[in-house]
């Protein structure tokens, strides 16, 4: 039995190295954190400061050249790849600023096409699809195609099929950065929302100062390196 474990994500001394001596570059620089199950994490910093890799590394898409990262209380670096891809699926929904859609598939399709992965049955498929739509108030398109939503609704699909398998963690990498305010609001309301009626923990990228500030906690990375401020 693992004893009662706040901290969903902890980074021990993790840094991510691109390429090979004399041409490796640090992207990641032996970065320390924890991430509490419940909270709303902004990450920001300058472009190429490295986000997006620290993002990847929480999230177990990507694996550290250096230290650990601990998924509930466990350490994922010794796991293999199957495994890992398992913890992902079961724990993580994700959300991008492009959005990664099938844009000739129907908008039900697309939505439980992580359901398809894990031999679900057709009605259960389904019905969770019909929930998850419903979570993001568009029901009504499951049989349009995606190619002919608006931007914020399909980046609403995108948000329902990174809730279709039950997330503990939503990554959200500029989830707004393609959308006008008015849908960049409804994307973000629609976040916030979840994270306080489901508990979902939230770990978004933004360059937005206001979307930043709307989130519990703030870490800034500069140059690969976690900075106080
Ligand atoms: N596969 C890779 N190989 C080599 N270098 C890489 C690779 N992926 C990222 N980098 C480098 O690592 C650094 C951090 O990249 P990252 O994508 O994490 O930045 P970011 O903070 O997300 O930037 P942005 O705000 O522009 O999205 C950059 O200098 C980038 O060029
Ligand atoms: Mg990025």
């Amino acid at each position: 039995m693992i004893s009662a474990m706040s901290s969903i994500i902890k980074f021990n001394k993790v840094s991510k190295i691109y390429g090979k001596r004399p041409n490796d570059f640090v992207a990641i620089d032996d970065i320390s954190l924890e991430v509490e199950a419940g909270e709303s994490l902004a990450v920001v910093g300058k472009s190429g400061s490295g986000k997006s890799t620290l993002v990847h590394l929480m999230a177990l898409l990507d694996r550290p050249t250096k230290g650990e990262i601990l998924i509930n209380g466990k350490d994922s670096t010794k796991l293999a790849s199957k495994k890992i891809d398992l913890l992902r699926n079961k724990n993580f929904g994700f959300v991008f600023q492009q959005f990664f859609l099938n844009p000739q598939d129907s908008v039900m399709s697309n939505v439980i096409l992580p359901l398809m992965i894990g031999g679900i049955s057709r009605s259960e498929r389904n019905k969770r699809g019909i929930a998850a739509l419903e979570d993001v108030d568009l029901l009504e398109k499951s049989h349009e195609k995606a190619v002919n939503l608006s931007g914020g609704q399909k980046q609403r699909l995108c948000i329902a099929r990174a809730l279709i398998n039950k997330p503990t963690v939503i990554f959200a990498d500029e989830p707004t950065g393609n959308l006008d305010s008015v849908n960049g609001k409804m994307v973000e309301d629609l976040l916030f929302r979840l994270n306080k009626e489901k508990k979902i923990t939230l770990i978004i990228v933004t360059h937005d100062e206001d979307l930043a500030k709307k989130c519990q906690r703030k870490i800034n990375i500069q140059d690969g390196k976690l900075v106080k401020k």
